[in-house]
């Protein structure tokens, strides 16, 4: 016998004074974009849980609560959400410059060229490297292309943690991980091994959910 369905409970909420419904537990991020509200957002993927939560470009302000990052904060009966307020604008843009900051911007000839979604997005929030900006002092790391499909240049990932989450949740495999903290947080292989000697099978999930050139295709892989 069919299972009867069951209707999901939902909430009511504003989002820059436009009445929203959305199911309960979702994140004001979906329920904004669902609404056709923009939010920006790199780090997020839907089905995460808890949501990765790294990139702080999702900043919102919720009436009597304060700046929450949307693609972590759920939904609430009565809420009230302004997407624009100073505060999350102002702290956005400082996300977004501190990544800049932290980036190779060599985009002449980088793989991602045409397809860079953090290119886009920075270009989307209008935030440019800042004037005054002198580059952190990080060591070159090498770039691995021992995987006979899948090149891997840490020295391009921005730490958002997406290609974490889908090898180990959707494809069940843990080929990348960040070892250390705080600044010293790296992207790195099991081991630090080589791609190639790890058990990644080179089915590209880790690539399309890339926002940068950190993990791309090899020509004609
Ligand atoms: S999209 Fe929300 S913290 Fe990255």
């Amino acid at each position: 016998m069919a299972e009867p369905v069951t209707e999901k409970a939902t909430v009511e909420l504003t989002i820059d004074g436009k009445r929203v419904r959305a199911e309960q537990g979702e994140k004001i991020l979906w329920a904004a974009l669902a609404e056709g509200i923009a939010i920006p957002h790199l780090c997020a993927i839907k089905e995460a849980e808890p949501p990765l939560g790294t990139c702080r470009l999702c900043l919102v302000e919720v009436e009597g609560q304060g700046v929450v990052a949307s693609c972590v904060e759920s939904v609430r009966e009565g809420m009230v959400v302004h997407t624009d307020g100073e505060r999350a604008v102002a702290l956005r843009r400082r996300a977004m410059e501190l990544l800049l900051a932290d980036h190779p911007l060599e985009c002449k000839d980088c793989p991602k060229k045409g397809k860079c979604d953090f290119l886009q997005l920075s270009i989307a929030m209008k935030v440019k490297r800042p004037k005054n900006y002198r580059p952190f002092p990080r060591e070159e790391l090498p770039v691995d292309a021992s995987h006979p499909r899948i090149i891997f240049d840490p020295n391009k990932c921005i730490r958002c943690g997406r290609c974490v989450w889908v090898c180990k949740e959707r494809v069940g495999e843990v080929p990348f991980d960040f070892i250390q903290k705080g600044y010293e947080m790296r992207l790195t292989t099991f081991m630090d091994k080589p791609l190639g000697e790890s058990d990644c099978t080179g089915c590209g999930e880790c690539v399309e959910v890339c926002p940068v050139a950190a993990l791309c295709f090899k020509e004609g892989g």
